[in-house]
């Protein structure tokens, strides 16, 4: 599957190139992965927003040109990443764009043999645009129900616009529990949004029957984890700081809480300086539990089978992969059903 994605800025495509860690790309695509393209599996870490590619883009708005969306997508770090994922946001002004965004992605995961996904909506962002998040949502939910694999929504907030920003999400999320939303979690910049901050919502959060997940140790050291697994955290988005300490990642693997791995998102932010130096091989190797997730695919140029791949370039045999895929359907914070779980 190609993932054709936003335009990279020169040390981006260095980045990217890098990541075959000297295997040609063929090589791997199509020949040693069969198998896993066909095993069920769940994507749990994936931003609808940061799912739509140009050409959906300008679908949505027409006004657009490609130029336009590669030169405001294009970003050399972390900030200018999220930036860009800003701008996307934006562009979204009607529910139906939202719809539409959905109408893509389950579309591409599913051909990638995803039967189930918990897909990450921006809930801040939209409050903080001023729209009407249960218009979108409804509209989600609807969406929802027509896709050709299982969706499940995790609504989120973003660190750096404060607990009180993220009171709102959770009110709302706990409202639509019986509409699909399985959990409540915070993204954006760690740095400027610590989750000590977030144990009121946390808490809230999880009262209200919400499961939980974080963003930390993406940019920020190990400590930034461990205040997520304090504030209640069950699952990490990202978390691989947890590499530079050895007690936090013996309390990850006894506790069972997994570290959503994110390859090259970690690369073309620049928070790993390639995929071949990225610590994913040697966390699985400690033992702490490890997914396989795009988080950005399009503002990434990546796909969940090209990260498979890519894990397979970092050491993975065909058989520790497949249990990985068997793993993400055990990590979903809602029970598969039938239809997902073969
Ligand atoms: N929102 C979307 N992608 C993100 C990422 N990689 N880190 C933090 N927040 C995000
Ligand atoms: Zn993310």
């Amino acid at each position: 599957m190609a993932a054709m994605g936003f335009a990279k800025s020169d040390a981006q495509q260095a980045a990217s190139q890098a990541t075959g860690a000297g295997l040609p790309e063929e090589t791997i695509r199509g020949q040693r992965l069969v198998r896993l393209l066909e095993i069920p599996k769940a994507e749990l870490h994936v931003h609808l927003e940061g799912s739509i590619e140009p050409e959906t883009l300008r679908e949505i708005d027409p006004s657009l040109s490609l130029a336009e969306i590669e030169a405001y997508t294009k970003y050399d770090d972390f900030a200018g990443f999220l930036r860009a994922y800003v701008w996307v946001n934006k562009r979204l002004e009607t529910p139906e764009h939202y719809a539409v965004a959905l109408r893509r992605l389950a579309s591409t995961l599913a051909a990638q043999g995803v039967v189930y996904a918990e897909i990450t909506l921006s809930a801040g962002v939209i409050l903080w645009k001023g729209q009407d998040l249960e218009a979108i949502y409804g509209a989600l939910w609807e969406e929802s129900q027509r896709a050709p694999i299982e969706i499940r929504w995790i609504l989120d907030a973003i660190r750096q616009f404060g607990a009180e920003a993220a009171r709102p999400v959770v009110e709302f999320a706990a409202r639509a529990r019986e509409r699909g939303v399985v959990a409540f979690g915070i993204g954006g910049d760690e740095v400027r949004g610590p989750a000590r901050e977030f144990a009121e919502v946390f808490r809230e959060a999880r009262e209200a029957g919400l499961r939980l997940t974080c963003h930390a140790g993406e940019t920020a050291g190990p400590e930034s984890v461990r205040e997520a697994l304090a504030i209640g955290a069950e699952r990490i988005g990202h978390g691989i700081a947890a590499i530079e300490d050895e007690a936090l990642m013996v309390e990850l693997r006894e506790r069972a809480i997994p570290l959503e791995v994110c390859v090259t998102s970690n690369v073309r932010t620049g928070v790993v300086a390639t995929a071949a130096a990225h610590p994913l091989r040697r966390l699985y190797e400690a033992g702490v539990p490890v997914l396989i997730n795009t988080d950005d695919p399009a503002l990434f140029g990546c796909t969940l089978m090209g990260e498979y791949e890519l894990a397979a370039t970092l050491g993975f045999s065909e058989t520790e992969l497949e249990e990985l895929a068997e793993a993400s359907l055990r990590h979903a914070f809602a029970e598969p059903s039938r239809r997902a779980g073969g």
